[in-house]
């Protein structure tokens, strides 16, 4: 037996009551209820399970609450690009998958950047607090940098970032699996967020991966669990990632760089 369809709207309102949860945009907590509900009994479980599926694609990798105001106070005030880093350095921390890429961040970004040509355009999925990597990323002054996540409060931050940064770029909160992102960019990332995707749905997943509107798409996955314990996810991930690539007829190869597995496909902007 499942709940009434009805019932979605008092599971979205109670999870969005509950402070972890309330800066997620709604359409994610909808789009999540909508599956958990299905095969749940009462309202109370519905919640609980949304609520522990909110937390694996999201709330695991972030302590909350996160003084975004105060971050942007400090990030204004920095007088110059030396004082800088060690602040997007020390804010990076706070988010589980921007912490681990710091002791590679310019490793990581040479490998990313190194050989792709002049970029005019990226466009950042599932960023978390990626984009607070752009100083090390060695993009012109006016490269796009458009910039997408699940969080209201993050992505208000993340604008006001790119403001400071006069950059010509938005940061939208949007679910990526329920409205695919348009446009057309030179280079999409898509880092470490492949496996929280396929959490929620694994169909939608694949359909965004072939429908990403960029020439060269950067896809990573962690070779260590939130843990820290490397439990031969390298591996894993590369035979699943690459049989998806071959269905979807997209092309590249995987490095290791740092901690990542690290994709870099041409699609030449075409969907796959
Ligand atoms: C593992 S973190 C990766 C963050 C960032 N890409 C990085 O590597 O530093 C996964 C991110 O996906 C975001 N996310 C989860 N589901 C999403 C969805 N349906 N649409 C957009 N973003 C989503 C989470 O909020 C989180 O910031």
């Amino acid at each position: 037996m499942s709940l009434p369809p009805e019932a979605i709207d008092t599971v979205v309102v109670e999870v969005l009551r509950s402070a972890k949860y309330a800066s997620i945009c709604a359409e994610t907590v909808r789009g999540v209820a909508s599956l958990e509900t299905r095969s749940t009994r009462s309202i109370k479980e519905a919640v609980k399970r949304v609520k522990r599926k909110l937390h694996q694609i999201g709330g695991a990798y972030q302590a909350a609450p996160t003084p975004y105001d105060a971050w942007l106070a400090e990030l204004r005030a920095a007088p110059d690009r030396e004082t800088l880093l060690p602040l997007c350095r020390r804010m990076m921390s706070a988010h589980a998958s921007s912490q681990e890429r710091l002791p590679y961040l310019d490793a990581f970004y040479a490998h990313v950047f190194g050989d792709i040509g002049p970029v005019t355009s990226v466009l950042d999925l599932a960023c978390g607090l990626n984009p607070l990597a752009i100083p090390w990323m060695g993009l012109a002054d006016d490269t796009r940098y458009d910039c997408i996540d699940i969080y209201h409060d993050q992505i208000t931050f993340l604008q006001g970032w790119l403001a400071l940064l006069k950059k010509p770029g938005r940061a939208t909160c949007q679910d990526l699996l329920l409205r695919p992102p348009s446009g057309q960019y030179d280079v999409a990332l898509l880092l470490k967020s492949v496996p929280c995707l396929q959490q929620i749905d694994a169909e939608a997943t694949s359909r965004l991966l072939g429908a990403i509107p960029a020439q060269k798409l950067v896809v990573s996955f962690p070779s260590r669990s939130l843990g820290g314990r490397n439990v031969g996810m390298v591996m894993n991930y590369q035979r699943a990632f690459e049989s998806l690539m071959q269905q979807l007829g997209l092309h590249g190869e995987g490095h290791i760089v740092g901690d990542e597995l690290v994709y870099i496909i041409t699609t030449h902007g075409e969907p796959a």
